[in-house]
């Protein structure tokens, strides 16, 4: 009896212990994340899996975690992008000091773009027949994204919109970025966007793509936008070397209007 009492003690005292350095550790590294309501998130957090199976917990069970701790980017690291996932995702494992682009969830990759429709008595999906008028028509209907709209309507001071020069149009004009993240960028916040386009050997679309005048009329008031192509071996450097500096990662000079002194201020305000 006595020994089993011991070996009782043995597996809970350092299961306790792991416990409480979880909790801490959770903590610590939550409050560095000013807007969040660390204690809320931990209740959440153990919601979701204290007193279950652990073989059975759903998905679902976590949502209501990650819907309380919406991803929000740092000022200036806020990074928009349409048709560049492969950069992106470099980019985002290589230079997080740099950028902090939302990634989407395979699902919403696969889905990006698409148009779909029902049809009733039957159970099949049909692809959507609506011929754009001209190839930067922005067709919004079927898209809504709140982890897209959140990340966006949070990103402040300069934002990094990452396009491709091989495509025509350089983004998809009935995609999340189009469709979700540009109108949501907030004006009291964002001060500029910065197009970069990239172009691999042949490019189809620069920065006079007729697309992109209809993207700066989308900005809402406020909001200035400078464009800039970049070849593919200057971003390449920027995912390999890291002792290219953040700013030099597109280099080359921005044509820049507002003071940059109002810019600081605004992240400053943003920061705290
Ligand atoms: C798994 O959890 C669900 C919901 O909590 C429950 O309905 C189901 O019976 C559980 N399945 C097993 C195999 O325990
Ligand atoms: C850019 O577009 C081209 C042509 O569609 C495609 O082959 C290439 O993979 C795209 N680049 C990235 C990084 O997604
Ligand atoms: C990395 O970038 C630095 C600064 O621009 C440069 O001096 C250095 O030669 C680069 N290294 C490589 C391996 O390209």
């Amino acid at each position: 009896m006595g020994s089993l009492k011991i070996l009782l003690l043995i597996i809970i005292i350092p299961c306790l212990a792991l416990g409480q350095e979880i909790k801490s550790t959770f903590f610590s590294r939550c409050e560095k994340f000013k807007e969040y309501d660390c204690q809320k998130l931990w209740d959440l957090f153990e919601k979701a899996h204290v007193n279950k199976d652990p073989c059975n917990i759903s998905v679902e069970a976590y949502d209501r975690l990650i819907a309380a701790a919406p991803f929000k980017p740092e000022c200036n690291k806020a990074m928009l992008w349409s048709l560049t996932e492969k950069w992106v995702r470099e980019l985002k494992a290589s230079r997080p000091e740099c950028f902090q682009p939302l990634l989407k969830t395979p699902l919403a990759s696969v889905l990006e773009g698409l148009t779909w429709c029902g049809k009733e008595g039957s159970k099949d999906t049909f692809a959507t027949m609506r011929e754009p008028k001209d190839n930067c028509n922005i067709q919004c209907n079927s898209i809504s994204d709140s982890d897209s709209a959140d990340y966006a309507a949070s990103a402040s001071g300069h934002v990094t919109a990452l396009l491709n020069g091989s495509t025509d149009p350089p983004f998809n004009p009935s995609g999340v970025f189009a469709c979700v993240e540009v109108p949501k960028l907030d004006p009291k916040k964002v001060q500029r966007l910065n197009v970069v386009i990239i172009s691999e050997n042949k490019a189809k679309s620069t920065c006079s793509h007729t697309c992109l005048n209809k993207l700066k009329e989308m900005l809402k008031g406020g909001i200035s936008y400078t464009c800039k192509e970049v070849s593919e071996s200057q971003i390449d450097d920027c995912i390999n070397n890291e002792s290219i500096l953040c700013a030099d990662c597109f280099s080359g000079s921005w044509v820049v209007r507002p003071s940059v002194l109002s810019f600081i201020v605004l992240c400053f305000l943003f920061m705290f």
